[in-house]
């Protein structure tokens, strides 16, 4: 049963991801920084779950999840270059018109994932603040819903 449940919310969790944006959208460059966000989320919720003790803490996991979030958030400033748009799109035009603020937000993420402790789960705690806050204060600026 309880196997089971954990399955039906992965799916779920899938499925709202999936919903988020991407259904429908057609520019290939705009696909590629949404697919992006979307690791990004994918391997903050993998840390923010073992931080909030949703899964069990385990330093393997936790280190690749870092690995990978810290890559991602390096290709951020490469993925966004290109001022393109698209209908479903959430990407403001001021990533263009102010593109070093986008590139400090950005690299605030790279260095607070970076910097996050796995090796404990009182470090991994310690770091999420840090890398939960780089995400907001980059989406209250340059992701706007249109
Ligand atoms: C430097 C800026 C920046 C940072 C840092 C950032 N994001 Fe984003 N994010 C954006 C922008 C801009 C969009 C909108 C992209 C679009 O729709 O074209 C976005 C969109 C998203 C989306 C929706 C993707 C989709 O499929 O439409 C998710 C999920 C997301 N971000 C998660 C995160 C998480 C989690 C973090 C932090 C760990 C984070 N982002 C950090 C700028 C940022």
């Amino acid at each position: 049963m309880k196997f089971l449940s954990k399955t039906v919310a992965l799916c779920l969790i899938a499925a709202a991801g999936a919903a988020a944006a991407k259904d429908g959208v057609t520019n290939p460059v705009v696909k590629e920084r949404m697919d992006l966000m979307q690791t990004i989320r994918v391997n903050t919720g993998t840390l923010g779950n073992m931080a909030s003790g949703k899964e069990a803490f385990d330093p393997a996991a936790a280190t690749a999840a870092k690995t990978a979030l810290a890559a991602a958030a390096a290709e951020i400033v490469v993925k966004f270059q290109a001022n393109e748009d698209d209908p479903v799109s959430e990407g403001s035009p001021k990533i263009w018109e102010d593109y070093a603020g986008f590139t400090t937000r950005a690299e605030a993420l790279v260095t607070a994932a970076e910097a996050v402790d796995v090796a404990s789960l009182d470090g991994l705690k310690a770091g999420m603040g840090a890398i939960g806050g780089s995400c907001q204060s980059c989406h209250e600026v340059y992701r706007v819903k249109k």
